[in-house]
């Protein structure tokens, strides 16, 4: 009798826990939409594929909107929601405005997806499976994605202005503490960063990195200031690589640039300057497969953060509104 009130209490205290944090993953599988969509892999990796040959940036953009989607309120889809005249959602917050890109190809992926399986995909689901795609295509790792979120039916504009999201003028400990507050750890922060191996950034996201800190080769900062203009509003959307040499191969040369001061973002280079994650930043430099394997591991733990599961959230028709 006591034993079994006790476990009771144990049951209702996770239950409790599930409700009220939202934190439970436990619903998630690699599996979840093999009887339901059996094609639902193949058809998003065709799809990738052919927007990144159009434009090899595009992995990198799929990439992003995964994160940004994931870091706030969990990965359900919510980033993807247009505005209406009674709704304002994410794409307008400061991370996101002038820089999140890539809804037109999450569109068309979701319409291929319709066809061979209607009503079954979620939005939240195509994101997680498009990022694994570019990373894959672009050369870097492969991973099981795990699947069965379901899309909110709302976005939360001040929850993606709030910070979650870190700035790029970030400090060490603030990128340490929002991640760790999404249950990642600081190795995990060191290892997704790497994603800045691909894609862009624009002037006014590394402007006073430039012109200001000293912690920066200087060819490098001079060829940056080259396109990047140092007066307030002036170019603020000229596109620079994240990582120079190879901006759309997914490989550790983001960590090779570190070790020599070339880091594009403040928020990059703070992680190779004589502090706690100098030493898994030169790790990731000279070990690729180290690189790729905690990569792939912290793209599976930022995927599981809050999903909507069960019968909570909706799976929507159209990736930019609720049913
Ligand atoms: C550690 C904290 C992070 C900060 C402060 C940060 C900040 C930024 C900034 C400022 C940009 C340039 C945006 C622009 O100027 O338009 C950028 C681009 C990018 N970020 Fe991050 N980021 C972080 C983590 C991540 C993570 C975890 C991922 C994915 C796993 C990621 C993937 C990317 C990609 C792929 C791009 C290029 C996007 C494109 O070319 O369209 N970032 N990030
Ligand atoms: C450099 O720093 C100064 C002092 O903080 C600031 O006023 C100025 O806007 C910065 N310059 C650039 C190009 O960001």
């Amino acid at each position: 009798m006591a034993f079994s009130f006790s476990s009771l209490m144990v049951t209702l205290a996770l239950g409790f826990l599930v409700v009220f944090t939202g934190k439970s993953s436990a619903q998630l599988s690699t599996n979840f939409y093999s009887k339901t969509c059996p094609k639902l892999l193949n058809t998003v990796k065709s799809a990738v594929q052919s927007a990144v040959s159009k434009e090899r940036r595009m992995g990198a953009s799929l990439l992003r909107l995964h994160f940004h989607d994931c870091f706030v309120n969990g990965c359900d889809g919510s980033i993807l929601l247009d505005d209406t005249s009674s709704f304002t959602g994410e794409k307008t917050s400061g991370p996101n405005i002038n820089s999140a890109r890539g809804f037109e190809v999450v569109d068309d992926i979701k319409s291929k997806v319709e066809k061979v399986c209607p009503g079954v995909v979620s939005c939240a689901d195509i994101l997680a499976i498009a990022a694994r795609h570019s990373v894959a295509i672009l050369g870097g790792p492969s991973w099981n994605v795990k699947l069965g979120r379901r899309d909110s039916k709302t976005a939360s504009l001040a929850a993606a202005n709030s910070g979650v999201i870190p700035p790029p003028t970030s400090t060490l400990s603030n990128l340490i503490n929002r991640f760790q507050a999404k249950g990642l750890s600081a190795k995990d922060m060191v290892a997704l960063s790497g994603a800045h191996t691909i894609g862009q950034a624009r002037c006014v996201a590394f402007r006073n990195r430039i012109y200001n800190e000293s912690n920066i080769e200087s060819s490098f900062a001079k060829n940056r200031r080259g396109n990047c203009p140092r007066a307030t509003g002036s170019g603020d959307n000229n596109l620079a690589p994240l990582d120079f040499q190879s901006p759309n191969k997914f490989d550790n040369q983001y960590y090779k640039h570190l070790l020599n001061q070339k880091g594009l973002l403040h928020s990059d280079q703070i992680l190779f300057n004589g502090g706690s994650t100098d030493s898994l930043v030169s790790t990731y430099a000279s070990n690729s497969k180290t690189f790729n394997s905690d990569f792939a591991a912290a793209m599976i733990k930022m995927g599981d953060i809050s999903p909507l599961t069960g019968s909570i959230g909706e799976i929507r028709k159209n990736c930019r509104r609720p049913n």
